[in-house]
């Protein structure tokens, strides 16, 4: 193992102070950091003025070029024995490649530890006053990226059996493939007045939430020309707060 050691770091969802004490006390000690498109850059406050912060934000449709390139900065600057902070949205394992980062420097014999973040799919529902678990209305949640790697052969997220498998569905990076994921939930049997809501940017100061049903939600994202990023919520939970 070299002296070097990269620090795996979960930057919560977007509030500054969603950070977790253990994050917070890494940033301060950072020499290099390597951080995420959607963490808050005031987070990077924190790190010390000496600290090289490169972004490593992906792009849509180079996320391998951009993935290479950070395997490359690993070990740039591990050969140097430096403190490295990769900082990724939310939680680090909760999709985003963390687990491929870490495959990557145990093959490569450097050192690493992981700091849990605040996962969007967890805590950006609870801005809106929408539970994820309900006594009543729901006592399972499913994660589920509305994305798939396009190069994989067969979609592993089956949206229809989804439907009856869970009560509260959350899906991450699904605003493009809406369209499909609800035609799958309806063949799943969930019917067309259930509800959905989609908050943009959560934890940001444009925040905005839209709620309606599988019937009336494709109309509303034109009209209100909802961009990504977007949390999608699916389940009785969402009618709590109307
Ligand atoms: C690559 S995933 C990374 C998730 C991250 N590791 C986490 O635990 O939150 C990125 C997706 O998370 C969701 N997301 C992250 N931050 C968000 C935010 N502030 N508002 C809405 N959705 C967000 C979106 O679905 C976005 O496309």
């Amino acid at each position: 193992m070299s002296k070097s050691k990269v620090f795996l770091v979960g930057a919560g969802p977007g509030d500054p102070e969603l950070l977790t004490l253990k994050a917070l006390k890494v940033i301060e000690k950072a020499e290099i950091i390597l951080y995420d498109r959607l963490i808050n850059k005031e987070i990077l406050k924190f790190a010390p003025k000496t600290a090289k912060i490169i972004s490593v934000g992906k792009e849509y449709g180079k996320q391998q070029q951009i993935q290479e390139k950070i395997y490359n900065l690993f070990l740039e600057y591990s050969d140097k024995g430096m403190r490295i902070i990769r900082l990724k949205g939310g939680d680090p394992f909760i999709f985003g490649r963390g687990a491929e980062e870490i495959e990557f420097l145990i093959k490569n014999k450097i050192d690493y530890e992981i700091i849990p973040g605040i996962s969007s799919a967890l805590s950006i529902p609870i801005q809106f006053n929408i539970p994820l678990t309900h006594r009543k209305y729901s006592s399972s949640i499913g994660i589920v990226t509305g994305h798939e790697d396009p190069t994989k052969d067969k979609r592993k997220v089956n949206f229809e059996l989804l439907a009856k498998a869970v009560d509260t569905l959350i899906i991450l990076m699904g605003l493009k493939n809406l369209p499909y994921i609800i035609k799958s939930l309806l063949n799943g049997g969930l019917p067309k007045n259930t509800p959905i809501a989609i908050i943009e940017h959560g934890f940001f100061p444009d925040q905005k939430i839209l709620t309606g049903t599988f019937e009336t939600i494709l109309n509303k994202i034109k009209q209100q020309k909802i961009k990504s990023p977007v949390l999608i919520i699916i389940g009785e939970v969402i009618n709590l707060i109307n």
